[in-house]
């Protein structure tokens, strides 16, 4: 089975929630699905994974990979991996995570991989996410907004994804207001149109949204899963 990388067009744009859910619905299905966030920054959290997103995704595809090997660099401060480095002072060494991919693509049918911010935040001063999911030959899924303002930031995203040649298995346009305006109601076709790709789902806004098993629902009922396990 193949794995995924899942970048977004930008921070915020719902990487986490939609990973996760998606694992979820692989764990019910029957699938060995692993999870890795490779590099996460924030807030330290005071109970169990310093990353907030590294529990989320943990939780949702019930593994037992431990913190180090799920997110082998954690670095405390809500900015890029390259600013938060040059703040503390520390040097981020990227063969853990390469290693622990590896091993995590071993010991699992799939591995679905968070990335960090959009595709050209940087690691360090010349080496962007984009180089990392090159690293590690994985294919991409871009999570992208339906609000205006996204076909911009999806071409650019797709853009990029091409000079680096990294195959892009599809968008997941989320949320989406099918009560919005024009250009958000347009968002799904116009992006297919214009880029050529897999619209792979809609995932609508959920107003008040706590409960992850909520979205896995809603993943469940918007995206085809046959599509990503084929
Ligand atoms: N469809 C949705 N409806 C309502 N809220 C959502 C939806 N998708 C995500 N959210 C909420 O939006 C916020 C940002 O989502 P999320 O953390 O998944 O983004 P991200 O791309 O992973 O961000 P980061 O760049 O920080 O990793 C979260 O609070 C999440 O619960
Ligand atoms: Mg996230």
């Amino acid at each position: 089975m193949k794995s995924y990388f899942v970048t977004g067009t930008d921070t915020g744009v719902g990487k986490t929630t939609i990973t996760a859910a998606i694992a979820a619905l692989l764990r019910k299905h029957g699938i060995d699905v692993g999870v890795m966030k490779p590099i996460a920054t924030g807030v330290t959290q005071k109970n169990g994974f310093r990353s907030e997103d590294v529990a989320l995704l943990h939780a949702a595809a019930q593994v037992k990979d431990d913190e180090k090997t799920v997110n082998p660099v954690f670095l405390p401060l809500p900015t890029s991996p390259y600013d938060a480095s040059k703040i503390l002072n520390v040097k981020i060494d990227m063969s853990p995570v390469f290693e622990r991919y590896e091993y995590l693509a071993k010991s699992h049918q799939m591995v679905l991989v968070e990335g960090i911010g959009g595709i050209m935040t940087p690691i360090t001063k010349d080496f962007f996410v984009a180089d990392m999911i090159k690293q590690m030959k994985l294919e991409t899924i871009i999570v992208t907004r339906s609000t205006l303002g996204t076909i911009n930031h999806t071409v650019m995203t797709i853009e990029m994804c091409r000079k680096y040649q990294i195959p892009v298995k599809g968008l997941v346009i989320n949320y989406f207001d099918e009560n919005g305006t024009h250009a958000e109601r347009n968002a799904p076709s116009t992006l297919h149109e214009i880029t050529g790709l897999p619209i792979l789902g809609t995932i609508p806004f959920v107003k008040d949204y706590q409960k992850p098993e909520v979205m896995v629902d809603i993943v469940e009922k918007n995206i085809d899963l046959n599509a990503l396990i084929s």
